[in-house]
């Protein structure tokens, strides 16, 4: 698992998996209330947990954003939290139940599109998100501050998986969405009129380059 710095308090954390071929990102959000982008498998957890706790030097993990229910955004969910019991994990409503199904108990934030998550040190607005096959309503958000939009499993860049980042453009990522990202037209076209006036900088893809923006 590589650590990569990217803002002063901005962390990527990538693993590679050349077999599939696939790299999978979390990222993680210092400052007083400390937030987790994604666990990822519970394999990549177990790596990741000693690096932040480095990087926490002592301190709480306070928040875990997990965008969708699928191993590779919540497997290690019940590994990180045997290390950081106190973390409330923020996402839908749907993947909440998901969660509780699976024996999840611990303290959930729910939220829902368009609404904001305002800490000390990041506000979240989050994006309603078609997810998986079964398109069933997950969250992207985007840190209103950083500018960071994290993108989940869409804008992947299947063609440049293991470059570490890269530049493109907001208009260009949201008009070349398409069906293998999400598999309706009505939801796609849903989610690109959503997400079209964004102001970001940066995408915080889920796997692949992070994206630096012109
Ligand atoms: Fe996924
Ligand atoms: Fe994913």
């Amino acid at each position: 698992m590589e650590q990569i710095k990217i803002l002063d308090d901005f962390y990527k954390f990538t693993t590679e998996n050349k077999a599939i071929p696939l790299t999978f990102n979390q990222y993680l959000i210092l400052g007083d209330e400390p937030l987790l982008v994604h666990t990822g498998s519970v394999q990549q957890t177990k790596e990741l947990v000693p690096k932040i706790k480095v990087l926490l030097d002592g301190q709480d993990l306070k928040y875990v954003f997990v965008s969708h229910f699928e191993y590779d955004e919540c497997g290690g969910l019940e590994y990180l939290l045997s290390h950081f019991p106190n973390v409330k994990t923020i996402c839908s409503a749907i993947t909440l139940r998901q969660l509780v199904g699976f024996g999840f108990t611990n303290e959930v934030i729910v939220k829902k599109p368009n609404e904001i998550l305002e800490t000390k040190n990041f506000k979240l607005k989050f994006i309603a998100y078609p997810s998986e096959a079964h398109l069933w309503e997950g969250l992207l958000a985007i840190d209103l501050d950083r500018k960071i939009f994290f993108s989940s499993d869409i804008f992947i860049k299947m063609n440049n998986i293991f470059e570490k980042e890269a530049r493109s453009n907001w208009k260009y990522e949201v008009d070349n969405l398409n069906n293998k990202d999400i598999p309706s037209i009505d939801e796609l076209k849903t989610l690109q009129n959503n997400l079209r006036d964004i102001d970001v900088k940066y995408i915080a893809t889920g796997h692949g380059p992070f994206l630096k923006l012109d």
